[in-house]
């Protein structure tokens, strides 16, 4: 008898953005003459930069002659990539990053997910909350939590409520956790950690014995140079942090799928007798197994992001986003919203009009206004009461949608 992984079953709902999408398609199943904005899901709408375009074109032709043709690359990606990682994003920057502690992949979704493996079930997870749902759910379906609470608290997780009296910055836990999920520029409330608050948190893993898990995928939306891009500008942080990297927000790669993770060899975790080990050769050892590489052309396209042009294309998209943050605030907060994020970050966080609950106005909007957001709830119990709106949108649309919801208001 095929018995399933009953985790799975502790699972509540959906994952969030297939269900906001099912709800979008009946809306538009029933009213196709109303024209939709979306900025729920934070998916990219600028087209690859000409740069990279060129680089991807490039792959693709290497791949038809046969002196230059690849078949599987380095499960941990190319050279090329690896390296003009380490450079630009690390080594120009003062941090000491080097390429073979690089792990090219398809996507930190999937890296925050995968992770989850080379750690024993008996550990405990702290996450924020609100929430990227992804490291919640997976921490559940690896078998690391109890049952979901009738407060939507799964026994097991340490969670870390984020919120306005604390200015969404999480205080360090009173129980103990093995491992510690954090993301900044943070999804969803668009917050981002100065080099203090990260110290605090370094120094208590340090003090604790557990390994940050930190997601930096929005770090290309900082503009601010005293917020630190990484995690490793704090001293210490290689031997008890991990960091996550996307090109998805970075150079639109959500369609096109490239990220990577660094693993610094310093980086150890401990078997059952209490002996070290490194992460690094755990994740090298799953990747190899599991994972057989980003394609050729992709990390072609992925290495352009760092020539000089590639670097200057790239941060005009980028200021665009932000630009779209800026009115997106600038519009909400004249509206009478009180609003949070938007600054760094591609993500902007309000408090629901009235006190409705998130999915209400989740529905209110897509009903009265046709535009679509992220209810609160939708990232943990504490986003109960406030709505997230992606600034990952064409800006004639932007402006549209604020102009809607003004009328509404
Ligand atoms: C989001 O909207 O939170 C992100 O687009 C989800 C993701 O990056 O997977």
């Amino acid at each position: 008898m095929a018995l399933i992984n009953e985790n799975y079953l502790k699972l509540q709902a959906g994952y969030l953005f297939p269900e906001i999408g099912r709800r979008v398609r009946e809306f538009v199943e029933a009213n196709p003459d109303k024209k939709v904005i979306r900025m729920g899901i934070g998916d990219v709408t600028q087209p690859l930069v000409p740069e990279i375009i060129k680089a991807f074109h490039e792959g693709v032709e290497d791949m038809a002659k046969t002196e230059t043709f690849k078949g599987y690359g380095p499960e941990q990606g190319y050279d090329f990539l690896r390296e003009a990682i380490a450079l630009n994003d690390y080594q120009n920057r003062g941090v000491d990053i080097s390429a073979d502690d690089i792990f090219v992949s398809d996507g930190s979704k999937c890296d925050t997910g995968n992770i989850q493996e080379i750690f024993g079930a008996s550990n405990k997870i702290a996450i924020c909350d609100p929430v990227y749902p992804v490291y919640a759910d997976t921490t559940v379906m690896s078998g690391k939590t109890g049952v979901c609470q009738s407060n939507g608290y799964f026994d097991g997780i340490i969670y870390l409520p984020c919120n306005e009296a604390n200015g969404f910055i999480p205080e360090l836990p009173i129980e103990r956790p093995d491992l510690i999920f954090l993301c900044y520029p943070n999804n969803p409330t668009g917050t981002v950690a100065s080099k203090e608050e990260l110290k605090k948190w370094v120094d208590y893993a340090k003090a604790n014995k557990c390994i940050i898990l930190y997601d930096a995928a929005y770090e290309a939306f900082i503009t601010d140079d005293s917020i630190p891009r990484t995690i490793f500008e704090i001293e210490g942080a290689k031997e008890v942090a991990l960091e996550f990297r996307s090109f998805s927000k970075t150079a639109g790669f959500t369609g096109t799928r490239c990220a990577y993770t660094i693993v610094p060899k310093e980086l150890n975790a401990y078997d059952s007798n209490g002996n070290a080990f490194p992460v690094k050769q755990l994740w090298n050892r799953r990747q190899s197994t599991k994972f057989n590489g980003v394609s050729y052309p992709v990390q072609k396209a992925a290495a352009a992001i760092y020539t000089e042009e590639g670097k200057k294309q790239v941060k005009e998209v980028i200021a665009y986003y932000l630009e779209n943050a800026r009115i997106i605030s600038a519009s909400l907060k004249e509206t009478g919203f009180t609003v949070f994020g938007g600054v760094n970050a591609p993500y902007v966080w309000v408090k629901t009009p009235g006190g409705i609950s998130s999915w209400e106005f989740f529905d209110q909007l897509l009903n009265e206004a046709n535009v679509v957001g992220t209810p609160g709830s939708g990232f943990g119990p504490s986003g109960e009461g406030y709505f997230r709106f992606s600034a990952f949108a064409d800006r004639d649309n932007v402006l549209e949608a604020m102009a809607r919801i003004k009328k509404l208001k």
